[in-house]
């Protein structure tokens, strides 16, 4: 018998075979699978029939995945779909290699493959898992969870919910409409859902008591649709945005909305009385459910705790230097009503009737579709700074991966830290971050179908 060469590294230097050996142990027993797969869920009231969806293990939303912050995060993606799909870890300061996004930082996972997801979580907060491949679909059909990780010290409160939004587009039977990454949704405001349910449950109440304090970690994981929020008999602050803590925590004022793919972690007081109304109230005239709601049952405590103090910094929240940085333009174009001369699309200059003709509908940093070379590349500890100027009518959920960065406010002064930013039609976004993650980094609308459509780039960190 011939030996070939790692049968005689693993014969002559046995130290050489190990790391093979704990690996394929690994594998093998210890990681946990995580599958996606069709599934039947009770998403409507219980006189209609289950809406099949899909689901992480069969569930809408997946399975919550809580971990200490510093700890590692291991899954093994088992496809139990019958298409190729892939997990991206949204608002993580994460890994490249485990960024999840088909075509940039890994191959799509086949139907019946595996692919292992391993990596550190170096930030408390909330975050969500969901799928990054034919993501109008996936996500829409539920392919989503809440990924939570916890700060060292716990916070004194009576009760905590994870809050995961989504509007679905239901028919009369009760089934998901069929009608995946339409053009009329594509070209508009995405696609907008018909029926409101948070953690895929119609009419979620959440019994407590007054003067108890909560934590609500909100996730808003709808294809397009902003949700505004505001509290009734509740009295709250807002003390984290996608993850990152404030520096003070803020009241929640009446003008706050939650866009597709951003985070709110909210400390409410309970301050409405035995049979008195608690809601988190969203405003959808259109909508079939339109709040969660909080039955008070009794009283906690005799009073209300003192406001809130902040929560512990996350490392690297500090301010970046703005005294060298690089400027960018990043114009988003297009849309219905907009204006769209040409754009490149596939490596060549090519004129909006054609881009339609292809599906797309948007451009964004001069390109439509995600281009083979990136928007920008920034050397490591590089500052940048993005000028998105919306060009469109339409509201846009600006998503960078692998790192958060900060708005510039008006007047220079610098926003909290964010992964999603909301920029309104005919307006201008600006975001400012010190490239620090090396790797190919996705920055895209998280309007799922405009991002389908057109709106995606990304900026390579070296
Ligand atoms: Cu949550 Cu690329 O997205
Ligand atoms: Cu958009």
């Amino acid at each position: 018998m011939k030996l070939n060469r790692r049968q005689m590294l693993a014969g002559s230097a046995a130290s050489l075979w190990l790391p093979r050996l704990a690996e394929a142990a690994a594998g093998a027993g210890g990681m946990q699978v995580i599958e996606p797969r069709a599934a039947e869920h009770q998403l409507a009231p219980s006189d209609y029939p289950a809406t099949r969806i899909w689901g992480y293990d069969g569930m809408a939303p997946g399975p919550e995945m809580r971990i200490a912050q510093g700890e590692r995060l291991t899954r093994r993606l088992r496809n139990g779909l019958d298409q190729p799909t892939s997990i991206h870890w949204h608002g993580i300061r994460i890994d490249n290699a485990m960024d999840g996004v088909p075509g940039l930082t890994q191959e799509a996972v086949a139907p019946g493959a595996s692919f292992d997801y391993d990596f550190a979580l170096p930030d408390a907060g909330t975050y969500w898992y969901h799928a990054h491949a034919q993501s109008v679909e996936q996500v829409g059909r539920g392919l989503y969870g809440a990924l939570i990780v916890t700060e060292p010290e716990p916070l004194d409160i009576d009760a905590e919910h994870v809050l995961i939004l989504d509007d679905w587009r239901l028919q009369d039977d009760a089934q998901l409409a069929g009608d995946w990454g339409a053009p009329h949704d594509n070209s508009h405001g995405g696609r907008m859902g018909n029926f409101i349910a948070t953690n895929a449950t119609f009419d979620l109440a959440l019994p407590v008591e007054q003067n108890a304090r909560l934590r609500l970690r909100l996730i808003n994981a709808a294809n397009a649709r902003i949700f505004p929020l505001a509290l009734k008999g509740l009295e709250g602050w807002i003390v984290a945005l996608d993850g990152m803590p404030l520096a003070s925590p803020e009241a929640v004022g009446e003008d706050f909305v939650l866009g597709p793919g951003q985070r709110a972690d909210l400390l409410v007081d309970v301050v409405a009385e035995e049979g008195e109304e608690a809601y988190l109230v969203r405003f959808d005239r259109d909508a079939a459910a339109a709040q969660v709601s909080f039955p008070v049952t009794g009283r906690a405590a005799l009073s209300r705790r003192p406001a809130p103090a902040p929560l512990p910094p996350n490392p690297g929240q500090e301010l970046p230097d703005l005294a060298s940085v690089r400027a960018l333009d990043m114009p988003i174009e297009g849309g219905a009503m907009g204006r769209l001369g040409s754009a490149m699309y596939e490596g060549a200059e090519t004129q909006f009737r054609d881009l339609v003709g292809a599906g797309q509908f948007w451009a964004l940093g001069g390109a439509a579709g995600l281009p083979k070379t990136p928007f920008a590349s920034a050397a490591r500890g590089e500052t940048l700074r993005i000028r998105m100027e919306n060009q469109t009518v339409f509201p846009h959920a600006m998503h960078l991966h692998g790192m958060h960065f900060r708005e510039v406010l008006s007047g220079g002064a610098l926003g909290p830290m964010r992964d999603t930013l909301l920029v309104a039609g005919q307006e201008t976004g600006e975001i400012v971050f010190e490239a620090r993650n090396p790797g190919k980094w996705l920055i895209h609308c998280h309007m799922l179908g405009h991002a389908a459509s057109g709106m995606v780039q990304w900026i390579e960190v070296t």
